[in-house]
Order: structure tokens, then sequence, then C-alpha cells
């Protein structure tokens, strides 16, 4: 059974701001890439990564450096303008044996080694799984004028993370089989939701944060000096 890793990194990072992409910016002296690389790295079933990439990016090859890893970690391929396309190209680079795969993106730097050993355990016996936690904020749905339509019930809500794994087939299903036009898939899980497969939950992480704004930044850095 043959696990292979997205590693997503082909995002603009715009909501972080500034001339570099977030995925390269310095945590600790390291890109948060080469971070998200050395968790993955504590994770003995994945055997091959495939870094995604943006066209031209110059500053990969810098960030990952001379550094060696436990899995192999194929040469980076372009990802595309929407992160579906980023996970279709990477999906297509993949080794033709590579059955099962973790969708992850480069902007999670931290999963820990139990938070990625669950959430492999639950898709190999579901066919999918995603890191989730519950949340702590009422959610409201509302119209485009702020309207409230509906309040949904917390107990039943999860804020989802990555790694998404799944069997290979199944994604490439979903992607085959979702309407690109107009729908922003954010997350994986939600193409194969789509396709009628079903994705299970398993227990996610504080610190397993999407690196998002400088806040979070700010954080992460804080956490890694021990001052968290
Ligand atoms: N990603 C990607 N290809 C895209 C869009 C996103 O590979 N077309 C990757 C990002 O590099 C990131 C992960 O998907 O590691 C999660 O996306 P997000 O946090 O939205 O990153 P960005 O799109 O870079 O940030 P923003 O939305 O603020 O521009
Ligand atoms: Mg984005």
């Amino acid at each position: 059974m043959k696990i292979g890793v997205l590693l997503l990194a082909a995002g603009k990072g715009d909501r972080m701001g500034g001339d570099v992409p977030k995925q390269y910016l310095l945590v600790d002296g390291k890109p948060l890439l080469l971070l998200a690389l050395e968790s993955l790295a504590r994770e003995p079933r994945f055997s091959v990564v495939q870094p995604v990439i943006a066209d031209g990016d110059r500053r990969y090859a810098e960030a990952v450096g001379q550094a060696h890893f436990p899995f192999c970690l194929l040469p980076a391929v372009s990802g595309g303008r929407e992160r579906a396309d980023s996970m279709r190209n990477g999906l297509a680079a993949l080794p033709a044996d590579v059955e099962w795969v973790a969708v992850h993106d480069a902007a999670r730097p931290i999963p820990s080694p139990a938070l990625l050993a669950r959430v492999l355990d639950m898709a190999v016996a579901h066919g999918a799984a995603v890191p989730g936690l519950a949340v702590h904020d009422t959610i409201k749905q509302v119209d485009d004028h702020g309207k409230v339509v509906c309040t949904l019930r917390r107990a039943v809500l999860r804020a989802v993370q990555t790694p998404q794994v799944a069997r290979r087939a199944w994604l490439e299903q979903a992607l085959a089989s979702s309407v690109q036009g107009g729908v922003e898939w954010t997350d994986d899980a939600s193409l194969l939701e789509a396709a009628g497969f079903p994705v299970y939950v398993s227990i996610g992480e504080e610190n397993n944060r999407k690196i998002t704004t400088p806040e979070d930044l700010a954080w992460l850095g804080r956490l890694m000096a021990g001052r968290v």
C-alpha cells in the first residue's frame, strides 16, 4: 500500500501580503515549506512526496536545498490557478503505483506525528479522511445582504485541516466529475463529497494551523521559540 503526499505550494499568499509567497517565509530560520517537509518525514508510511509549486517559482530549490528525507522527494511540478488545478497537476505526476494520496498545504508546517497517524488510519479504514476540530464560535449562514439565513448546530460542525487523505482512484474520479466553472474548492474533501464518496473526520490539532495572515506567522514564531 503505497501512500504519496501532494505538497501544495503553488499559491500566491494574497492574504499574507508582501513579496515572498508565505510558503517561503522563514520561521526559526527555516521556510514554512521545509518545516512542512520535516513534519511529514516523521510519518514512516509516506513513501513519496510530490511538491506542486507556481510556474516560474525560483525559491523552491533554495528552500529545500540539500536536505535529505526518508521519503522520495520528486521533482516539483507546476500548479494551477485554483487549488484543485494544483491538485490535479500533482496527482497526474505521482507514480502509477501510489494508491493513496495525502494532500497537504505547504502553509501548514507542523502537523504532529500523532495527527498524521490518526488521519492515515482513518482513511485506510474508510477510504477518505481529514483532520478536523470542533468549532468554538457559533456559525451562522447569511445571504448576500448579510441577513442570517440559519444558525448551524455547533456540536456537529468541524473545522477541517490537512493532510486530507483518500484513495487515489476516488480523488481522480472526483476531479473528473467536478464542475470546475464558478465553484472554488477550498478543500479536497468537498470534491470527494460532491462526487458521493464518504469522508471521515479524524482528530486535528490547534497547532496544525494554516499560516494565512501575519498574525498566524507571529503565532508560529512565538510557538517555535517556546513562548506560547
Ligand atoms: N495552493 C496551491 N495552488 C493554488 C492555490 C493554493 O497549491 N492555486 C496552496 C497554497 O500554496 C497553500 C495551500 O494551497 O499551501 C492552501 O491555500 P491558501 O492558504 O489559500 O494559500 P494561498 O492561496 O497562497 O493564500 P491566499 O488565499 O491568501 O492567496
Ligand atoms: Mg488561497
